[in-house]
């Protein structure tokens, strides 16, 4: 459904309607389409003395954004102040940066902190249009008591921050887990944070470890030669998910219950895929997708569960049956297929799983016990398989949304539906394409060094989790 608000606020009229009135200014969000630019602007790049000599250090990390086609600018503190290379003092002063980015790896004591500090401050006088702002830790690891608390301080100025920016910018932080992260997988998450793919993306702590990975050959196709199924892909987020791996280069298998056959076929056709009618919760199907796919295709690489179904009713009103079905649904059939995937002739090596998940999992909703039971479980699922997948090189991720703008939520009673709108850092939904994008990253090769985690795509939720 499409937010009226939005686009009256945008107009010339909402705008001064706007600002008499102290309503909320959501911002038309800069989106990712296809062959645009990492950034539209230049970048500024900060870092602490030292982050240079550790991986990813302020070099190599200026160099992937260089290579990338940024325009990148160092600056360096002078006192409380950063100042911008010569190269860009030079330059148009009316410009803006499209994004601000500070290594603080090397970060060992709160002094540390201010120095970020300062050059946020500095920067963001000058933050563009849905700008970015991603700055790169390291995780905590219990070594020493200042280090970790500085380090877990980062998440605490990132959070904060992403809920003060307006004007659709959005603020995340990535951490490193260990030295052994390569430069790929960091380069991933640079591709993804900065780009128009994050849109709805803000507030979150990524999280990077595990084996090195390689970059693609091409980063503009990055699953090129992946085959991938997608459940569910008959219409609304799955078909979106469909849409966004097979433009990255993927041959998709869109799969959906058999009376969503029609609209199922005009899917694949659009992209190019094939279609396979299944119902997941019948008992052979991950016998059924796993044959499908080898048996076409050579095998699977990528599998997103995104099939899902709502019954919602306050607990002590439910019926075993909306119970049952919900818990079967969403979660039982993922438990199965993910099981079957990690046998032998299952998931080939170095593959991806993608397993949508909700706020609703994490925060808790009034009225969905049972939805809310299926999501948090999937959470706990992709944790416990982690591991497994890891040891063929693979990995399984989780994908929660918060409000998205979907028949789902369109069919909410308008209040409901308006404070769920606006009640999230960028004051707006998010679109299916915004939890496609994510989904499409974490299938990336070079998104190796996310494992078992949960990112979430929510605008970032001011109430709840
Ligand atoms: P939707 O209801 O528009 O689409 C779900 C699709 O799954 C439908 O095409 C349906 O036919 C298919 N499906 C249902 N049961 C199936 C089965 N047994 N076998 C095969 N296919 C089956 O849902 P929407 O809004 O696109 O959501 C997609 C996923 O995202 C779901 O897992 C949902 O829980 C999750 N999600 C959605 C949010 C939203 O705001 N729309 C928020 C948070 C999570």
């Amino acid at each position: 459904m499409a937010d009226r608000y939005l686009s009256l606020i945008n107009s010339p009229l909402g705008e001064n309607l706007a600002s008499w009135l102290k309503l909320p200014r959501p911002a038309a969000l800069r989106r990712y389409g296809l062959g645009d630019p990492l950034l539209p602007g230049p970048l500024l790049l900060g870092g602490l003395g030292g982050g240079a000599a550790s991986a990813p250090g302020a070099k190599g990390l200026r160099d992937l954004l260089v290579n990338a086609g940024v325009g990148v600018v160092e600056a360096t503190a002078a006192g409380a102040t950063w100042e911008p290379s010569t190269a860009w003092a030079d330059a148009d002063t009316d410009a803006k940066w499209s994004a601000l980015v500070f290594d603080a790896t090397a970060a060992t004591s709160v002094a540390d902190l201010a120095l970020l500090r300062d050059f946020l401050a500095g920067g963001l006088r000058r933050l563009g249009a849905s700008g970015r702002v991603v700055v790169l830790g390291r995780a905590p690891d219990g070594a020493d008591p200042v280090q970790d608390a500085t380090r877990q301080a980062l998440d605490g100025i990132v959070r904060s921050l992403a809920k003060e920016l307006r004007n659709g910018a959005t603020a995340n932080l990535v951490l490193l887990d260990t030295t052994e992260a390569g430069l790929a997988v960091v380069e991933s998450a640079m591709r993804f944070l900065l780009s128009g793919r994050s849109a709805y993306v803000d507030g979150q702590v990524i999280r990077l470890g595990g084996a090195a990975v390689a970059a693609p050959a091409d980063w503009s196709n990055p699953l090129q030669g992946k085959v991938a199924v997608v459940t569910g892909a008959a219409r609304g987020i799955g078909a979106s998910i469909a849409t966004v791996l097979a433009r990255d280069g993927a041959q998709v298998v869109a799969a959906d219950l058999p009376m969503a056959g029609e609209s199922l076929a005009r899917v694949a056709n659009r992209i190019g895929g094939t279609s396979l009618q299944l119902d997941i919760s019948a008992a052979d199907a991950p016998e059924r997708m796993i044959h499908y796919a080898n048996s076409r295709f050579g095998g699977v690489d990528i599998v997103i569960h995104n099939a899902g179904i709502t019954r919602d009713k306050l607990l002590a009103n439910m019926k075993p049956a909306q119970w049952d079905s919900v818990l079967a649904v969403n979660l039982e059939t993922q438990l199965r297929i993910n099981a079957a995937l990690l046998q032998p002739g299952g998931l080939r090596s170095g593959g991806r799983v993608v397993c949508l998940a909700s706020t609703s999992g994490i925060a808790g909703n009034r009225g969905q016990t049972n939805y809310a039971a299926s999501k948090a479980g999937v959470i706990g699922m992709v944790r416990s398989f982690a591991q497994s997948f890891a040891e063929r090189g693979a990995t399984i991720n989780a994908v929660a949304p918060g409000f998205i703008e979907t028949e789902m939520t369109s069919a909410m009673p308008f209040a409901t539906r308006e404070t769920a709108r606006r009640l999230n850092s960028l004051q707006q939904g998010g679109l299916p394409v915004d939890v496609a994008e994510a989904v499409c990253w974490l299938s990336w090769s070079a998104s190796g060094g996310m494992n078992g985690q949960v990112l979430r795509v929510c605008g970032q939720n001011l109430v709840g989790a």
